[in-house]
């Protein structure tokens, strides 16, 4: 067991033990001049219900977030369990990441709303906070939905999509 107050975190530990920590995934999505940009991101969590704030974290090395940060709008796309493909498709860096991919613009922001997602959280940018080698990013609500309520859920457990019991 990790000592209290020692000074160093072991990084495979680190990543090790966090992947217990089962979550969902999402996409999240802006419009940079016009085109559409977005990251897979499962560091998604709701903060606030009045007022109605949700975050999530990214990474400083992100080529993304830099193109949504100054527009300061953005969709969250929760992911359906069909959809593990269009996760893949978003966490690959300098891609072309919207080819073949079909989205309308969320009824909040215009941000690009991904078909087929279970959930979506639109988002204006309300704050951004230092978290170390990430940025801890904090958007109000500007409409949500619900669309596709019966689908389940894309997880991510331990590094890998799926079932969490398919992980064991
Ligand atoms: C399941 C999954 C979850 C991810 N969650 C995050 C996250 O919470 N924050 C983050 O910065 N990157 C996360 N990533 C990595 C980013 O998607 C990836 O680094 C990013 O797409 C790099 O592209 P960019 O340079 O276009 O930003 C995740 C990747 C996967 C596959």
């Amino acid at each position: 067991m990790a000592k209290l107050g020692a000074p160093t975190v072991d990084p495979a530990t680190f990543r090790h033990v966090l992947g217990h920590f089962c979550s969902g995934v999402t996409i999240v999505t802006a419009l940079d001049g016009g085109t559409p940009v977005g990251f897979a991101c499962q560091s998604f969590a709701s903060l606030s219900l009045e007022p109605p704030l949700v975050t999530f974290f990214v990474a400083r090395t992100s080529t993304t977030w830099p193109r949504i940060r100054p527009g300061a709008r953005f969709c969250v796309n929760v992911l359906a369990d069909d959809q593990e493909d269009l996760c893949r498709a978003f966490a690959v860096s300098g891609a072309d990441k919207f080819a073949g991919v079909a989205h309308t613009p969320a009824p909040g922001t215009g941000s690009p709303l991904l078909d087929g997602v279970l959930a979506y959280v639109d988002c204006t940018l309300e704050r951004v906070v230092d978290g170390g080698d990430h940025e801890i990013v904090i958007g109000r609500v500007a409409a949500l939905d619900a669309p596709r309520d019966d689908a389940g859920p894309l997880l991510f457990y331990k590094g890998r999509f799926g079932h969490p019991a398919r992980n064991a």
